[in-house]
Parts: C-alpha cells; structure tokens; sequence
C-alpha cells in the first residue's frame, strides 16, 4: 500500500534508492517516481506502472546526488498517472514529498491553499503537503513539516526533501509505518525493513506523531510538538537472502515450498517434545487474564481471518470458551461490546492492515486484553498490543499469504494448548492435540513432492472461469481460503463456502463445466462431505477431491483425486490447504498472471 525510501549518505543514491523500493513494489505497483537535488536544482522522473518502467527512465545516466526519496504507489485518491505519481513538489519546485496513507481533509485544505494562490496539478491528497510544507517554510525543513501537519487530519508515512536545506530528509508518520535505518554514515526511510537490509539490520520504528531527520552526519526523532524522543536502536533479525527469491521462478512460490521449515521455526523452544505442553513467552505477563477470559474475538481481514475461523473451532472444541470471529472492518464500526474479561485475538501477517489495527484500538479503549499474532517484528499491531505471539517465518512477500496461513493456524494449536494448560483441562483426554503438530512439517514435505499431480491438473482446469470450494468442520476456512487464493491470483470467479449451504444456492451454478474442489477429510464430517459429493456428481458437476491418503471410497465418485498424509482432525487444514495453494499458483502461471503481484491488489493494506 505505497512504499517509501529515502536515503542519505555517502554514496550515489539514486541506485540505492531503486534498489531499496523495488523490495517494496509487493506494497503498490501502479506507479513511482523519485526526487532528489543535484547542483541545487530538485529532480523529479516519474513513471506509470512498474519499477522497471522508471529505473528505464534513469538509466544511462551519471547522477552525482547522495540523498533522496523514491515511491511506488498503489493508488486511493486518483488515477495511476505519471501526474499523480509521487513525489509531490510545491509551487516553486523547491519541496518533494511522497506519502503512505490518506489525508481526510484535503479538499478543505486544497481549497483554502488555492485561495492563497497555490497552483496544483494532480488529483491526488499527497499534493496538498507539498504546498502545507511550502506555506510553512521559513528557512528549516522540521519545522515547516511539523506545521504542516498539525493542519493535517487522517494517516501519514512522510518523507520531505527541499533544495533549501539539501542532504536532509524530514520523515513523519501517524498511522503508516516507518522506520529509521542506521548504517555507516548513512541513513534511510524506509516502509519496512527489507528495503534497507542489505546496508544494515539497525532501526528505529518511528511511532505516530513522531519526526525523523536524517542527515549524512547524524540523526534525531521528536513528536511533531518539537519534543526530542530518544528511541531504542533495535536489530533486525531477518537477512538478505530471506528476501530475495532463491531459485524460485516467484516468491510465492518459495513461500509455498519453504512452509515445512517456516513452521517448524514457528514452533521451536515453544513446544515440549515429551509432554507436548507448549511455552509462548510472549504471553507470560498475561497469563492471569488468559487464565479468567470468559470470551474471546478474533479481528483480522483476507487469509488471516480464514485462519482466525480455524482457531474459532480449536479454542471452542478444547478450551471451552465462547469465540467470535469477525471481520476487522466491521468490528471497528459496529461499536461492539467488550464485556469484563474479554480477550481480543488480532491476526496480522504484516501486523500494519490499517481495519485489524484500528479494530485492536477499539477493542482496548473499552478494556479488552489484546493478544497479537503477526509475523512481522515490531509492527505496528505487534508493538500496541498488550501480548503476542510472532509466527518467525521469515518475510512474506508474495502478495497471496500462503505460509503466514498454515504458520497462523499452527500458533492456534499452539495457544490452545496453552490454554488447557493454563485451565487445567487436561490433554489427555484429547489426543488430537497432543505433540502431532511436530510431524506436519514432514508431511507438508511430503504434499510437495506430488507438485507434479497439481500442474497436471491445473492443466486441465486453467481455462475454467468459475470454480467451486466445498468444506466442512476445520475445512470449511480452507474451502474459504481455497477460493481466495484462486480468484487473489488467476482472476477466476472463485467461491468457497461451507459443503451444506451448496443447497442454499450455489447448487444452481453446477453444470459440466464447473470445478467443485471438495475437501474430503477423514474426518468427523466425512460422511457428509459424501453426500455433497453425491449432489454435485448427480448434477454432472466436475468433482476435485482432497482426501485422506488411504481413502479407496472416493475413487469412483470423484474426478481427480489428491492424497494428503493422514493427521488429527485439528491439523487438517495446514495439510489440506498445500494442494489448494499449488493449484492456484499453477493455475494462475498457465493463465499468464504476474503472480506475486495479482492486478489492483497490495501486501500490506494499510488505509481502510
Ligand atoms: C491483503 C493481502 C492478503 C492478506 C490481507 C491481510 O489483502 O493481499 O494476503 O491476507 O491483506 O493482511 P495481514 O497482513 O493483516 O495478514
């Protein structure tokens, strides 16, 4: 959802620059453009669509600059034009400023600078900072951007450069992330880490309403009232070859494949080989309130409220607590009730999308417990929660989740477990949840090797232009996710849905033509997946069956079948899921689609 990088220091920028935002194009990727000052005067190339299409624009020539500011858009107020491509300058050219996040207010703001006789060009809220910047200015670049912003109503991630104060770059943020890199006299803004990693693993995330300056030399953070605030320099644990694509044609695929190690790493020192009992120290101060919680609601939005589904059905069959899950979007605008001794479980993989955050917001300004689940470190979910527990799966760059999912449903065994723990129910009673988790790894290494079965399939079905999913119990949000995937990707109209409501209306869609894709466990339900099976086959619909390797029943009702390892009913879904994710990817390869980044879509959303 837009990325920003800015740099200065003591080499020649305009690459590191391009390097930094291409490492963020997964964030937006309709469009960018960079500004930085050389003898003086500010230069500013813009592009529409790719990376690719500006570096081309750059190319072949002998900057001399050693600071600057670039962006890749994802577009809210405006067309993906070059004209509303970020940087924003001010009248006189003299300011550039790109921007994460959306300004309410702009239309006042925008009316009343035309009325003092500033003259825009774009479509976009971004522009009116330019010219707040430049209203405000009087020699120093903090301060007019301090100003600035305290006419500013709604979120912000900023960078600012001016021709009056060059090698200095002033960034604020309010709401969209930003973080402060330290290398070796040289320093950078960036959206997240991974576009400074290769310089250095030393940051400082900024927290709202707080400013950054950068200089060669040094740099400082204060609140936007001028105050200094003196911040932790904290180490990045992730590394450069985490974020780059290690023989694999997409990240996404990668990610797909990297699944057995990612969670096995979500899992190690947190489970108890002989007991199967589960440590998660990131809750340890709040064991007393997970101890009395009387009900607990999952927030989150696209695969990881698929995943908040499927810890709805753990924690209600084994801990016994009452459990709701619910769209982050709508929970912030419902004016929900927090009753006493309530928790509130935000999922997030990149712990920034703007509804989960404000949802988790909500819910603590009424007195909820908030319990995180992110995968990225010091996000912003993460650090304003008030525990949690991270997925340590590496980054996710891929814009369709996939192992953020399956490491998401396995911190869920993990918490329930740690919940009958801390509630004295006993696991022995419940096989199901005992130490199995630490044999899916190997089974997800198991799925994978059949790759080939899934591209052969997907061959089959790649010019479909509808395609059904059907699930049941913990594979009913698999079905859900199933679907997502598929239209996230290749652009197929796409449906999951619980295998019982078929009759309520999708049934109406079955004819030859139509790939029903059933998940068909051994499992409590799985007699009455079969009769689904049976309805959609007596409608001459095309039947895909996951199944339970071992399960001779399906053979002759369904078209194609694919195995998966058996496992405990709870576990179902990390399994099942894997030939979903693989059919989707393939399906979506064959069909042309630039996978990693799928048509209007971002990573990161982090504006409602
Ligand atoms: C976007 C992504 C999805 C993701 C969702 C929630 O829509 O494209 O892949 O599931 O945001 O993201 P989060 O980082 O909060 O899990």
């Amino acid at each position: 959802m837009c990325g920003i990088v800015g740099y200065v220091g003591c080499k020649e920028a305009v690459k590191i620059l391009l390097d930094g935002i291409k490492r963020l194009e997964y964030r937006g990727y309709d469009s960018s453009g960079i500004a930085f000052i050389e003898d003086g005067i500010m230069k500013c190339e813009k592009a529409v669509g790719r990376i690719a299409e500006l570096e081309k624009k750059l190319l072949g020539n002998n900057f001399r600059t050693q600071s600057g500011i670039i962006h890749t858009r994802w577009a809210t107020h405006g067309a993906p034009t070059t004209e509303n491509a970020h940087p924003h300058t001010d009248c006189n050219n003299e300011i550039a400023v790109v921007h994460n996040g959306i300004i309410e207010n702009y239309h006042y703001l925008k009316s009343k600078l035309e009325q003092e006789g500033h003259i825009f060009i774009s479509e976009t809220d971004t522009e009116i900072l330019a010219h707040l910047i430049e209203k405000h200015f009087h020699g120093n670049l903090e301060m007019a951007v301090m100003e600035a912003l305290k006419e500013v109503e709604g979120t912000y991630g900023i960078a600012a450069i001016s021709t009056k104060n060059p090698q200095k770059i002033v960034a604020a943020r309010k709401g969209s992330p930003l973080i402060l890199g330290i290398g070796n006299q040289e320093y950078f803004i960036t959206s997240d880490v991974s576009a400074s990693l290769e310089h250095t693993r030393d940051v400082i995330y900024l927290d709202d309403n707080e400013i950054a300056i950068i200089t060669p030399d040094t740099y400082e953070t204060k609140t936007i009232q001028n105050i200094p605030t003196y911040k932790k320099v904290e180490e990045v644990l992730w590394n450069i070859d985490m974020i780059e694509k290690g023989g694999y044609e997409h990240f996404m695929l990668k990610e797909i494949h990297e699944q057995p190690q990612a969670l096995y790493n979500t899992m190690r020192g947190r489970v108890d080989n002989t007991t199967g009992s589960i440590k998660l120290g990131g809750l340890i101060n709040f064991e007393k309130e997970l101890r009395k919680a009387r009900r607990i609601i999952i927030v989150a939005c696209g695969t990881s409220w698929h995943a908040g589904l499927t810890g709805e059905y753990m924690l209600e069959e084994f801990v016994r607590i009452p459990v709701e899950v619910e769209y982050a979007s709508e929970f912030r605008y419902r004016n929900p009730i927090i009753e006493r001794d309530t928790v509130v479980i935000a999922i997030s993989q990149s712990g920034e999308t703007a509804d989960t955050l404000a949802a988790m917001r909500e819910a603590k300004s009424k007195g909820a417990t908030v319990l995180s689940i992110c995968n990225v470190v010091g996000s912003t979910i993460a650090r304003e929660a008030d525990c949690g527990i991270y997925l340590h799966i590496g980054p996710e760059i891929g814009v369709a989740s996939t192992k953020a999912f399956t490491a998401q449903i396995t911190v869920f065994y993990l918490f329930t477990r740690f919940m009958m723990d801390l509630r004295n129910i006993s696991a022995s009673t419940h096989s199901d949840i005992g130490k199995e988790i630490l044999s899916i790894p190997e089974k997800i290494q198991h799925i994978l090797t059949m790759e080939e079965d899934i591209v052969e399939l997907a061959g089959i079905y790649k010019d479909t232009e509808h395609a059904l999913y059907l699930g049941r119990g913990y594979n009913y949000p698999v079905a859900l996710e199933g679907a997502l995937k598929l239209k996230e990707i290749s652009y197929i109209h796409a449906e999951g849905y619980p295998a019982a409501e078929m009759k309520h209306g999708p049934i109406a869609l079955i004819n030859k033509d139509m790939p029903v894709i059933f998940i068909a466990i051994k499992d409590s339900v799985y007699g009455k997946i079969l009769n689904n099976i049976e309805e959609v086959k007596s409608r001459s619909g095309r039947v895909i069956a996951i199944a339970t390797e071992g399960d001779n029943q399906l053979a002759e009702k369904a078209d194609h079948i694919f195995y998966i390892p058996r496992t405990s009913e709870v576990l179902t879904p990390i399994l099942s899921v894997i030939p979903l994710q693989l059919l989707a990817y393939h399906m979506a390869v064959m069909r042309g689609c630039d996978v990693d980044k799928p048509r209007n879509l971002a990573k990161s959303v982090t504006v409602e």
